[in-house]
């Protein structure tokens, strides 16, 4: 049989947990296959994502700082590129045409229900710190499940009005420096600021205003225990973690590439943890 080949393009690309993530996958379930690292620069990328079925890849993931332009360069997208502008997983037809998909607001929701199953999203508001590419990914994915309202704060108060204008009601704009006052009734709050993580300075945000249900959400992995959720743990809040949402988004091409459901477990949390950069 022909082995079935995927990879991450990305620049650089060396950083990237994706090949431990599939790779541990594709041991486990005895898959003749491969996953590797592409490092492509931009100049380049419209010929390697072109070169994919010539090659014979079922796809890719396109991560930083590809996303954007892979949107406008594949043939087909679904309706959370299209709505972000963005694709993170190619599918190569049968027609060798191009699909682009987001996962990243799908992994976010399905981490956070497997890790907060307490938790509903039509149940209260949520505050969502961030403006980015990885907020409007998270805030579609929470509209489209039905939260009744997402205030987005963001240090750019400009980039906060603009998300809340394209998606409308039920996202708001909430004021940066007003961000402790908007966890008032939050059954839930994101950060998708690089605040926390290695090298940047914490986020700082008074737990206090957060109801005692709460669940607190980092999408931060490095570290894996930020300053906010170690805060949030103290406090006896449930305090979910940012390598479940890298975990979850990468289910869905791994099964249309290879034809297997993956599980995203205990194994796989320590294969892609035992695979850091040193
Ligand atoms: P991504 O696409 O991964 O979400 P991004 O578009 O670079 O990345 O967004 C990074 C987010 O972190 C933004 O919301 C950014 O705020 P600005 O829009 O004001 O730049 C936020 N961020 C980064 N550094 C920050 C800091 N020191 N204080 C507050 N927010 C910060």
């Amino acid at each position: 049989m022909t082995p079935r080949l995927s990879g991450v393009i990305g620049w650089p690309v060396g950083h990237s947990r994706s090949p431990a993530l599939h790779g541990h996958w594709l041991a486990r379930h005895g898959i003749a296959g491969a996953y590797v690292a592409l490092p492509v620069q931009p100049h380049h990328l419209e010929q390697a994502l072109r070169a994919l079925p010539v090659l014979g890849f079922a796809g890719c993931n396109v991560t930083v700082p590809h996303k954007e332009a892979a949107f406008r360069l594949v043939d087909h997208v679904d309706r959370a590129a299209a709505r972000l502008g963005a694709v993170n997983t190619i599918l190569v037809r049968p027609d060798g045409t191009l699909e682009g998909r987001n996962t990243d607001g799908e992994g976010f929701l399905k981490h956070l229900q497997a890790s907060a199953p307490g938790w509903t999203p039509a149940d209260r508001p949520v505050l969502v710190l961030g403006a980015g590419g990885a907020a409007r990914a998270i805030v579609g994915a929470l509209a489209d499940n039905g939260a009744p309202e997402i205030r987005v704060a963001n240090r750019t108060d400009a980039r906060a009005e603009n998300l809340a204008r394209d998606f409308g009601a039920p996202v708001l704009a909430w004021p940066w420096a007003g961000r402790d006052a908007g966890l008032a009734g939050c059954g839930l709050v994101v950060n998708t600021t690089q605040l926390g993580m290695d090298g940047y300075p914490p986020l700082e945000l008074a737990l206090d205003g957060l109801p005692s249900d709460g669940v607190v959400y980092d999408i931060v992995y490095a570290p894996l225990e930020t300053e906010l959720l170690a805060d949030a743990r103290r406090r006896g809040l449930v305090a979910v973690d940012g390598l479940g949402m890298l975990l979850h988004q990468a289910r869905a091409g791994f099964a249309a590439w290879f034809g297997v459901e993956p599980a995203v477990d205990d194994a796989l949390r320590c294969a892609v943890l035992a695979s850091a950069p040193p």
